[in-house]
């Protein structure tokens, strides 16, 4: 299987393994989680689940809904008040103990927000996504606000993370997240304590979120990964 293939597997398997209907859902953005997305707005259209509640996480994942006939809610609206039963996303990194780096496609704020309002958190990550440590390969994104853009960086450097602003692709200049912030993709050179680093890089003026996923304080997330193989095994790791 190629990695497409995996994805859309990965996605697909997660929708129909896990959706209940009535179920107020989280749903994640990127390209493994388009496709637990577009399996739930089948299996609505064919009356097979019923009474779901979307809260989506980005324009994309929103788009999609909307294209599908997806009932989406803000998470402040009545109908969600603010908690979510279950919530399916993607992964940038996943580690021994399922903890993750998030935010590849620019989406960590609100995928957070996701994550830590839902009782249950599943995450769809081909193979590739495995490391041992969080943070070294993949860089881990940190939203900032525009003018925190330098001071954040000299914190993050002193922290031991080599730090780059991402920049757009089809756009002269930085990449603006949908809330107006800018990212910067730091990565560290050696191993570092995911928990700890999550609340320390919170801390400094200027950050809004980072992409390291361990849990709200005083709570271990604990997700359910569905990870895919080359050989188009699926494993369940919780
Ligand atoms: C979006 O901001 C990310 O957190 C995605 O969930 C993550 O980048 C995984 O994306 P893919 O499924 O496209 O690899």
């Amino acid at each position: 299987m190629d990695q497409a293939e995996i994805k859309q597997t990965l996605g697909r398997a997660a929708a129909e393994g896990l959706v209940k209907s009535g179920m107020k859902l989280g749903l994640g953005t990127g390209s493994t989680a388009i496709h637990a997305v577009r399996r739930i707005g089948e299996l609505l259209s064919q009356g097979r689940i019923s009474g779901l509640r979307v809260f989506p996480t980005s324009f994309q994942t929103r788009s999609e809904c909307e294209k599908l006939g997806i009932p989406v809610y803000s998470l402040n609206s009545p109908e969600l008040g603010g908690g979510l039963d279950l919530t399916i996303d993607g992964a940038d990194e996943v580690d021994p103990e399922n903890r993750l780096v998030k935010g590849g496609g620019g989406a960590l704020l609100i995928e957070k927000l996701a994550a830590y309002a839902s009782a249950s958190y599943a995450v769809v990550a081909d193979e590739t996504k495995l490391v041992e440590h969080l943070g070294i390969a993949f860089p881990l994104p940190v939203e900032v606000i525009p003018e925190a853009r330098v001071p954040v960086s000299r914190s993050l450097e002193k922290l031991g993370a080599a730090v780059v602003l991402r920049e757009a692709l089809r756009k002269a200049g930085p990449v603006i997240t949908e809330h107006g912030n800018l990212l910067l993709d730091i990565r560290f050179r050696e191993p570092v304590d995911p928990e700890v680093l999550e609340g320390e890089i919170n801390a400094i003026p200027g950050v809004v979120e980072n992409g390291f996923f361990t849990g709200p304080r005083g709570r271990v997330l604990r997700p359910l990964v569905y990870i895919g193989r080359a050989d188009g095994r699926m494993e369940l790791r919780d």
